[in-house]
C-alpha cells in the first residue's frame, strides 16, 4: 500500500494539529489544508513560509486570502478530490455540509466531537472500538472530555472489566486566545448526564455511565474525576500500572509539581512541544483512592492536542492500513513518538 493521502478541512485549533499529525506520519502524505479565511492560524501558515498547500472553502472568497498575499493551491472540491481521506475539523455543523462534496467524489472523511452522530456509520475511538472503523467511509471522533475518558476507562476494562462509571468534568470554558466567552468570573453548571458519559455508552455500551460537569473560566485543560466500579477488586497499585503501560496516559505527581493542569500546559511548553500541545492524557498518582470496591482518581484532558491520535487511528482503519487495534494504535504512536512499550 502506497502512502495515504489525507487533506483537512478547517484549518482551526484542531485542523493545524491534525495536519501536523498527519505530517508526522510515515505512511501517510498531507496533501493540503482547506480554510475560508486569513484567521490567525492561515496567518501563521503563511508566515511560516506555506509548510502545507492552502485550499479555499468558499471559492467566491478567494480574495479573502489573495488580498493578504497568500498563496491559494485551489478549492476545497479540487483538495477533495487528490486524496483518500479528508479530516474534517471545520466549525461545528459545518462537516455534515462538506459530506456533500466528499460523498461526491466517493472520498471517506473522519469528522469530530462537535459534529452530530448521524454524519458518520461509526463513532470511533482508536482504543475502545478500533475494529468497527475497519473500512468505513465515515467516521466521527469523540470529543476531547470523551476521548481521554474512554482511554482510562478502556485501559481498566480490557485487563477487569467495567460495570459503572461516574464522573465530574471540571471543563475548561474558553481555548487559549479566545475572547468570545467574555472575561468571566464564574462557575456554570451543565444539566446531567453529560454528553460525555453518554457518549461513552454509545461506544462501550456494556458499562453504565454517568456524569455532571461544571465550566471553569480557565483555558489550560479540562480535568474529570472518575468514579469506577471495575467487575474484580483491583488495588491501586495494580491500576497504577494499567496506567503506566498505556502509551497515551502520563503518571505524574502532586508532589513531582504537577499541581494542576496549569503545570501540564507549561511543562509541555519546557519540553518544547509546538504549541505546548500533549498527546497524552495525565493521571495524578495521588488522586487515586479506594472506596470499597470502587476506584476515583482524577485526569487532565489537554482539549486542543489530546483527539490528534485517536483521528490518525480513525485513517488507519477506514483505510485498511492495519487490521487491529493494537497494529493500528501502535503505528500512530511510532509516528508521533509516544511509542512507549506496551505490555
Ligand atoms: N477546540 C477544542 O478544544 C476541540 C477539542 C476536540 C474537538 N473539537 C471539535 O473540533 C471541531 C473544530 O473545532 P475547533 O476548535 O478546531 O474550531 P475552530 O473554530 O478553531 O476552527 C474551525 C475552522 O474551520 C474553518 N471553516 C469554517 N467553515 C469552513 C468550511 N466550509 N470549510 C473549511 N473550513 C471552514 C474556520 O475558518 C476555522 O478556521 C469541532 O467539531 C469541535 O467540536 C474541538
Amino acid at each position: 500500500m502506497g502512502k495515504i493521502k489525507v487533506g483537512v478541512a478547517g484549518y482551526g485549533v484542531i485542523g493545524q494539529r491534525l495536519a501536523d499529525g498527519v505530517a508526522a506520519q510515515g505512511d501517510m502524505e498531507l496533501v493540503g489544508v482547506a480554510d475560508v479565511a486569513p484567521t490567525l492560524p492561515v496567518m501563521a501558515l503563511f508566515e511560516s513560509g506555506m509548510p502545507y498547500d492552502l485550499y479555499t472553502a468558499v471559492p467566491e472568497k478567494i480574495n479573502l486570502l489573495t488580498d493578504k498575499g497568500i498563496p491559494v493551491a485551489g478549492t476545497l472540491e479540487e483538495l477533495v478530490q487528490k486524496v483518500d481521506i479528508m479530516f474534517d475539523a471545520t466549525s461545528a455543523g459545518i462537516g455534515a455540509k462538506n459530506k456533500e462534496i466528499y460523498k461526491k467524489y466517493g472520498v471517506k472523511a473522519v469528522f469530530q466531537g462537535g459534529e452530530s452522530n448521524d454524519v458518520a456509520d461509526v463513532f470511533f475511538h482508536g482504543y475502545a472500538n478500533y475494529e468497527k472503523g475497519i473500512g468505513a467511509d465515515y467516521l466521527k471522533l469523540t470529543s476531547c472530555n470523551t476521548t481521554g475518558l474512554i482511554r482510562a476507562v478502556d485501559c481498566i476494562d480490557r485487563k477487569v472489566g467495567v460495570e459503572k462509571v461516574a464522573i465530574t468534568i471540571i471543563r475548561r470554558v474558553a481555548d487559549p486566545g479566545d475572547y468570545h466567552r467574555g472575561l468571566t468570573n464564574a462557575l456554570q453548571v451543565a444539566p446531567a448526564p453529560n454528553h460525555q458519559a453518554v457518549d461513552l455508552m454509545t461506544i462501550m455500551p456494556h458499562i453504565d455511565a454517568t456524569g455532571i460537569l461544571v465550566h471553569t473560566p480557565v483555558t489550560h485543560g479540562h480535568i474529570i474525576t472518575s468514579v469506577i466500579t471495575p467487575k474484580e477488586d483491583i488495588s491501586k497499585e495494580e491500576l497504577l500500572e494499567m496506567f503506566e503501560a498505556h502509551p497515551r496516559i502520563k503518571v505524574v505527581r502532586l508532589a513531582d509539581g504537577f499541581l494542576g493542569n496549569a503545570s501540564l500546559f507549561k511543562y509541555a511548553r519546557d519540553l518544547g512541544n509546538k504549541r505546548g500541545d500533549m498527546y497524552e492524557i495525565a493521571v495524578w498518582e495521588e488522586s487515586i483512592v479506594k472506596s470499597g470496591k470502587d476506584v476515583m482518581f482524577a485526569i487532565n484532558i489537554p482539549q486542543e492536542s489530546v483527539v490528534i491520535p485517536e483521528n490518525l487511528d480513525a485513517i488507519r482503519a477506514a483505510c485498511g492500513m492495519q487490521a487491529t487495534r493494537d497494529e493500528g494504535t501502535t503505528e500512530t504512536n511510532k509516528y508521533l513518538g509516544m511509542a512507549y512499550t506496551r505490555e
